[in-house]
């Protein structure tokens, strides 16, 4: 039988490109996304859009009377590392409280299986590398530590309700689906690869790097980049195995391989075939100087095979859309 899944900020970045994987394998999909970070023209035709928040319980309630979810994919949390150091009561009202609304709904609509986007933010400053997913969680900021206490809070409804979830830690998403219909658009934008595009298409000056004092190969921080797509498959894997049964789990996703600051720059001006003027600025708070994921357990456990782990091949398909769409959408 087709199942329907709900997913809550299926017009963000990552939810808009599972939501597309979802419908290529055939789910019938719901988007619930209030629109504050999400796009509209990013919502799978094939989908169902609602506009409404997590914040209105109604709005949660109507959406599980209307259609027979059979499982939720919970995207829609706001997410940069700075702004939570900033605005910490933001980011527990959005990503914990309102989480819980929508965890209590589908408790009280009897819907039991949820994947969760959670972060390498959880890891803090990792004290060795790769990370595996037993490793001490010691978040260094409060957006990490609203990813890790919903990732307890989901262990406790476990217990409670006999909820199953899969949770998985991104590690740094990049890159665009390769039809160039939707890609990495964030208002303001702060992540990497998308701003080296904009000082490719002259947007921007130049790329500020953040530090180049770090203890790493070349001085700056090293991450792990996974392609959006492979990121979204993931997903689905994670809710066909809860769909057959499957235990809660929490999975780390990247491609296991760290790449400098410097070197995704370098990688862009082969790519693009600009010069990408860089700039050293000094560090930005709260960067961890390394973070790379062993994947192994998923990889294991669900048979995820990343279709896209090269950084040129990630960064050409962000370069695509970029070109395409220069004003983000
Ligand atoms: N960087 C620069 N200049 C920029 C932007 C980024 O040098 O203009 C550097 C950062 O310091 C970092 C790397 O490029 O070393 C990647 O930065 P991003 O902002 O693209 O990504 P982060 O690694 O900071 O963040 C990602 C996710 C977060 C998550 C975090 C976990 O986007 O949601 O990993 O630490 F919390």
């Amino acid at each position: 039988m087709i199942k329907t899944i709900l997913v809550t900020g299926g017009a963000g970045y990552i939810g808009s490109h599972t939501v597309k994987e979802l419908l290529k394998k055939g789910y019938k999909v719901v988007v619930l996304d209030d629109l504050s970070k999400g796009r509209k023209e990013f919502i799978e035709k094939g989908a169902l859009f609602v506009k409404g928040t997590l914040e209105d319980k109604l709005i949660i309630d109507k959406v599980f009377n209307d259609h027979a979810i059979d499982a939720v994919m919970h995207f829609s949390a706001d997410s940069l590392v700075g702004e939570s150091v900033e605005n910490p009561s933001k980011y527990f009202k959005n990503n914990i409280i309102n989480g819980i609304q929508l965890l209590d709904a589908m408790i009280k609509h009897d819907i039991k299986l949820f994947v969760f986007s959670s972060s390498a933010a959880v890891y803090g400053e990792p004290s060795k590398i790769p990370i595996f997913e037993e490793d001490i969680t010691e978040t260094t900021n409060p957006y990490g530590l609203t990813k890790f206490i919903f990732e307890e809070i989901m262990k406790s409804y476990d217990s409670a309700y006999g909820f199953k979830f899969i949770s998985l830690r991104y590690f740094n998403a990049a890159g665009a689906d390769i039809s160039g219909e939707i890609g990495e658009a964030h208002n303001p934008e702060t992540h990497l690869i998308p701003i080296v595009l904009q000082v490719a298409l002259d947007q921007r000056k130049e790329v500020q790097i953040f530090g180049e004092d770090y203890s790493t190969k070349d001085g700056t921080c090293v991450r792990d980049y996974i392609h959006v797509t492979d990121l979204a498959n993931a997903h689905i894997l994670a809710i066909e195995a809860l769909l057959n049964g499957k235990d809660s789990s929490i999975y780390n996703l990247g491609n296991g391989e760290g790449y400098s600051v410097k070197e995704v720059i370098n990688i862009a001006r082969e790519v693009t075939e600009k010069e990408i003027p860089s700039v050293n600025v000094g560090r930005r708070k709260g960067d961890p100087a390394v973070l790379i994921a062993s994947s192994d357990k998923i990889i294991k456990e669900l048979k995820w095979k990343p279709k896209f782990a090269d950084l040129k091949l990630i960064i050409r398909t962000a370069w695509k859309w970029h070109q395409k769409n220069p004003k983000g959408f």
